[in-house]
């Protein structure tokens, strides 16, 4: 007997509305927002993220970097960034650059960073333009703040 009216019908599309349905993670938002009020004052202005939304923007950095401890890809591992100063991963070949500009990571320098690498830090090698949309990089900030503990 064959019943092809009834056969299942793959939606594709469904795995495209990642971007949709990240928005309806509102507790796990929260929760990274519960994480970050654990943190010093001044990470306080990446919180105003959308953690889940930044991690979606996390794709741009993933094939250089891991926010798990130890793992260094062709960027350090970003794992305990924040608080960290420049350029401190012992084991990671940083440009003198890096090493010479000793800025504490948080989210004000992040941002400032993540605008324009080059600009914050000349000389960095970091091959990236930089994120430049104000609101990725603010979700972005707030993925890290909850994701590099
Ligand atoms: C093409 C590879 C590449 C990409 C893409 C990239 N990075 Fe990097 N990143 C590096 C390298 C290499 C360094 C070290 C730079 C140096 O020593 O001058 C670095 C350094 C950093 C540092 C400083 C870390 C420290 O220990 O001081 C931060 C923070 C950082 N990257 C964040 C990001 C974020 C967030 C993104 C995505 C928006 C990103 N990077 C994208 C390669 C990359």
């Amino acid at each position: 007997m064959l019943l092809l009216g009834d056969r299942p019908v793959r939606t594709d599309s469904a795995y495209r509305k990642d971007r949709d349905t990240v928005t309806i993670a509102k507790p796990l938002l929260l929760a990274f927002l519960a994480a970050g009020a654990a943190l010093p004052a001044s990470a306080a202005p990446g919180a105003t993220g959308d953690a889940a939304k930044g991690k979606l923007v996390f794709a741009r950095c993933a094939m250089c970097h891991d926010v798990k401890p130890g793992a260094v890809k062709m960027g350090p591992p970003l794992n305990g960034l924040f608080g960290r100063t420049s350029g401190a991963v012992a084991g990671f070949a940083y440009s003198p650059a890096m090493q010479k500009a000793k800025i504490r990571w948080d989210a004000k320098t992040l941002d400032a960073f993540l605008t324009k690498p080059s600009g914050l830090v000349p000389g960095n090698r970091m091959a990236f333009a930089g994120v430049p949309a104000a609101a990725d990089r603010a979700n972005l900030i707030a993925y890290l703040a909850g994701a590099t503990k």
